[in-house]
């Protein structure tokens, strides 16, 4: 398992370029199951989720091909010669679940096995199942799979009401309402950028969706879908992540491809905490323009809330901030896992449950720390930036889950970082 190696190297300047979204890619991909069209995604990210959801869609008989070194994904399923998306896949990552609405809606019939929890949560997906009964399917839970079927070989359009915000359930739903016979209505729908991404490619492929980035999503079931070629939009996530470098560290970096309305609630708050944010022809813009951030406390909603995924992130920059700062997790039960290795570098953190009290010291001293999960890895790169010393990181993998080339990026705008193999 590698690690990563940081030591705190002062301000940061130069620009930093922007993949497409893990998110967005992940739902996207799936897409592909619903024609015998070929659907192809430039702008892809070159991260191991997607070479995961790669390798699902093959199993499962579609054929993907990447090219352009990643950049591109060239897909077609004429005919699924499997149905059944198997526990050693899905417990790797739970966007594999995303496999079951569009199989449903094409074949009338899926087994996809339940994901299990992960490190943040027990991240049921009991609202995926509903949303798919909401439209005819008949849901058989055994021996830890989902043996799903719609009667007749077609589901039906109908009412799927959210009891809360789900971004998975709702792309689960999208996906399978392309096919169904009749109008379907989802209604608490999620907002993400990562949804309208998804409506406007299955628009191209011929679906009819209205409503997409509102909490209503109306869509028209069709007979078929076509092939279509659609760019995936740019990571939000990452974004935030690498604004928030110079940020703690000082200096002024451009964010290729960034665009404010991604993330508009993250960069208010950035901005209070004494960070000039600025757009221009190519991306944003971002600069620390105060010598001590400032704290400001943060409550993690759903879009167009403060990002969940950019919270550990965040939670980074307050460390050294002045004053002290309260970050509310409301989205999942355990996403403060990276808390007790800020702690090893000196940060002040007391976590109560689903809150985080963070009072700023004036510098973090670096250490050794582990990452527990993807964006838990990459809070403890910023905060190594600007620590004093050395901070390594272990277990990386997490970080190649949901970042592409972190060390060359950082490098390039002057941090000294390098990836080390361990045995
Ligand atoms: C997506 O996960 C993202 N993953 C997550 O990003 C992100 O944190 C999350 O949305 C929230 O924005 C992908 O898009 C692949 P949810 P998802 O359904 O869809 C509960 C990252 O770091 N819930 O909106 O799984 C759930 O446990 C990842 O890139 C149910 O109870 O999130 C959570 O507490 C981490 N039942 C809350 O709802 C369900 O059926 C929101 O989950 C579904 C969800």
């Amino acid at each position: 398992m590698d690690s990563i190696l940081v030591t705190g190297n002062g301000p940061l300047n130069g620009a930093i370029p922007i993949a497409g979204a893990k998110n967005a890619c992940l739902t996207l991909m799936p897409a592909t199951l619903l024609s015998e069209e070929p659907l192809t995604l430039t702008n892809a990210p070159r991260l191991s989720d997607i070479r995961t959801m790669t390798s699902l869609l093959q199993s499962l008989g579609a054929e993907v091909s990447t090219l352009q070194d990643g950049k591109v994904l060239a897909m077609s399923s004429h005919a699924l010669d499997n149905h059944t998306a198997h526990y050693d896949i899905v417990r790797k990552m739970r966007a594999s679940i995303l496999v079951l609405g569009p199989m449903l809606a094409r074949d009338g019939h899926a087994v996809v096995s339940l994901p299990g929890g992960c490190a943040i949560g027990a991240r049921p997906v009991d609202l995926h199942l509903k949303a798919l009964e909401a439209m005819g399917a008949e849901l058989d839970l055994r021996d830890g799979y989902v043996h799903a079927k719609a009667p007749g070989g077609r589901l039906q359009g109908g009412v799927v009401e959210f009891p809360f915000v789900s971004v998975g359930a709702t792309e689960n739903a999208l996906l399978a309402a392309t096919l169904a016979k009749g109008t379907t209505v989802l209604k608490n729908a999620a907002r993400e950028p990562e949804i309208i991404d998804l409506a406007e490619c299955l628009r191209k492929m011929g679906a009819q969706i209205e409503g997409q980035g509102t909490d209503t999503i109306t869509i028209q079931g069709v007979d078929r879908l076509n092939g279509a070629t659609h760019p995936v939009v740019t990571d939000r996530i990452e974004l935030g992540t690498y604004m928030l470098a110079p940020a703690i560290c000082g200096g002024e970096v451009e964010l290729l491809g960034g665009r404010r309305n991604l993330l508009e609630a993250f960069c208010t708050k950035l901005e209070a905490t004494g960070v000039e944010i600025s757009e221009t022809d190519t991306g944003l813009r971002v600069r620390r323009a105060v010598d001590r951030i400032r704290a400001v406390d943060v409550v993690t909603e759903p879009f167009p809330g403060f990002p969940t995924d950019l919270q550990a992130q965040f939670m980074a920059l307050m460390c050294t901030a002045e004053g002290v700062a309260t970050l509310e997790e409301r989205i999942f039960e355990n996403r403060f896992m990276h808390a007790p290795e800020l702690i090893r570098m000196g940060a002040q953190i007391d976590v109560h449950g689903g809150t985080a009290k963070v009072t700023g010291v004036a510098r973090l001293k670096g250490a050794p720390v582990m990452a527990t999960d993807l964006r838990a890895s990459v809070s403890l790169i910023l905060a190594g930036l600007a620590a004093e010393g050395e901070t390594k990181v272990s277990r990386v993998y997490h970080l190649d889950r949901g970042y592409e080339h972190v060390v060359r990026k950082l490098s390039a705008v002057g941090a000294k970082i390098e990836r080390i193999k361990e045995s």
